[in-house]
């Protein structure tokens, strides 16, 4: 289906300046050294990055990943999957619940072209899984996920998961690949040594869930989880095989105080619209260009910022007396998101710009795939 807008030329090789507003962009140097750190991290360790693409929905941000050591990638939704197998990615995990005969049968249809792995956490979807998959002659890899103390999916560590796990085991087209479990209630806790206590606490049940699998002869190749306010916990946990962080890339507003090992690197570039009294500046950037579930975004380079306030295509931005901003009409401001993955999903495309200029005009291949 054509977009019903014109596409805006290629800008490309146009300096930020000259972009029209509100755009995303990434910082191309920020975003490299995101990677390298992250990738440092993980040389000579056990466990791997598998990196969440939720985060950026953009295949060319995944290919960078890939090439500095990521081993495959994680995706929350199967429309996403099919969006990076259609780019060429071919080990996927949908860290989520494939349920309902119709996404049943699109997995299938993935799995024909990608090797896919998704979680399951329920003895009748199991079954419906199984059955799909003897039907098309597949044999499809399972995580049996495990609630490790986030209260979303999966089911209590020990017993439970030990029942669905030999259920898994006993499905003649299913792999029991392994384990999930995401400590996603722990990954903004601001205290870096409470935060490893608890996640270390919370991650005990989970790998005895994983010993007690091995001692009924049930082999665990895979303990998947982690996200980027706890990828050094759980990624140097014995016996966690896979980290799923997605958010080290951009590092939005609301990780930058708990991850200062990254830098932002994804920006709202925005437009100063109105001026209407020194104390308060309105920007072309509202709710509809960065979301406000975690908050307000940060505003880059301008002192004495009192407060942010989005309305749906306005953000307003209130100045504290005394400030020094003398911005006009037409000046630019940027605006570090409060949550880079939400915020990706209402945009086409991505710049990606270093020093100033538009190196290139990434599409957000994923963007809108929650189906
Ligand atoms: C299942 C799962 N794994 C991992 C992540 C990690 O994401 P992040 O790196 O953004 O914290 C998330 C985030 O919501 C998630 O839902």
């Amino acid at each position: 289906m054509a977009p019903c807008y014109p596409d805006p030329p290629d800008a490309t090789g146009l300096a930020v300046d000259e972009l029209d507003t509100p755009a995303l962009l990434v910082d191309l140097d920020a975003l490299e050294r995101n990677l390298a750190t992250m990738a440092g991290f993980f040389a000579g360790r056990p466990a791997h990055l598998r990196p969440h693409v939720k985060t950026h929905k953009c295949p060319e941000i995944a290919r960078r990943q890939l090439a500095a050591g990521a081993r495959g990638i994680t995706c929350a939704k199967l429309s996403e999957a099919e969006v990076f197998a259609a780019a060429g990615f071919d080990d996927i995990l949908i860290a989520n619940q494939i349920v309902g005969p119709g996404k049943v049968a699109r997995l299938m249809a993935l799995a024909h072209r990608a090797r896919v792995t998704v979680a399951v956490d329920d003895q009748e979807n199991i079954a419906a899984l199984s059955e799909a998959a003897q039907r098309e002659g597949l044999r499809l890899p399972v995580l049996v996920e495990v609630d490790i103390g986030m209260g979303r999916c999966g089911v209590a560590p020990g017993q439970p998961a030990l029942a669905l796990a030999r259920m898994v085991a006993d499905a003649p087209s299913l792999e029991l690949a392994g384990l999930m479990g995401y400590e996603g209630h722990l990954v903004l806790v601001r205290d870096p040594a409470e935060r490893k206590a608890r996640v270390e606490a919370a991650l005990a049940p989970l790998i005895e869930t994983r010993a007690l699998l091995e001692r009924e002869g049930l082999p665990v190749r895979v303990v998947s989880g982690g996200g980027t306010g706890t990828y050094d916990i759980t990624g140097a946990y014995p016996g966690v095989t896979e980290i799923q962080a997605g958010s080290y890339v951009f590092v939005d507003a609301t990780y930058r105080p708990v991850r200062p090992e990254f830098e932002p690197s994804l920006f709202i570039l925005a437009t100063v619209i109105s001026r209407p009294d020194p104390g308060r500046l309105v920007v072309d950037a509202g709710l509809k260009a960065t979301t406000g579930e975690f908050g307000p975004p940060q505003v880059v380079g301008i002192e004495g910022v009192e407060s942010v306030r989005l309305s749906e295509e306005h953000g307003r931005i209130a100045l504290a007396e005394g400030h020094t901003a003398t911005l006009r009409p037409g000046d630019r401001v940027r605006l570090i998101p409060s949550h880079c993955c939400t915020t990706v999903n209402l945009h086409d495309r991505l710049h990606a710009v270093r020093r100033g200029i538009v190196e290139a005009v990434w599409p957000v291949a994923a963007r809108g795939c929650s189906w």
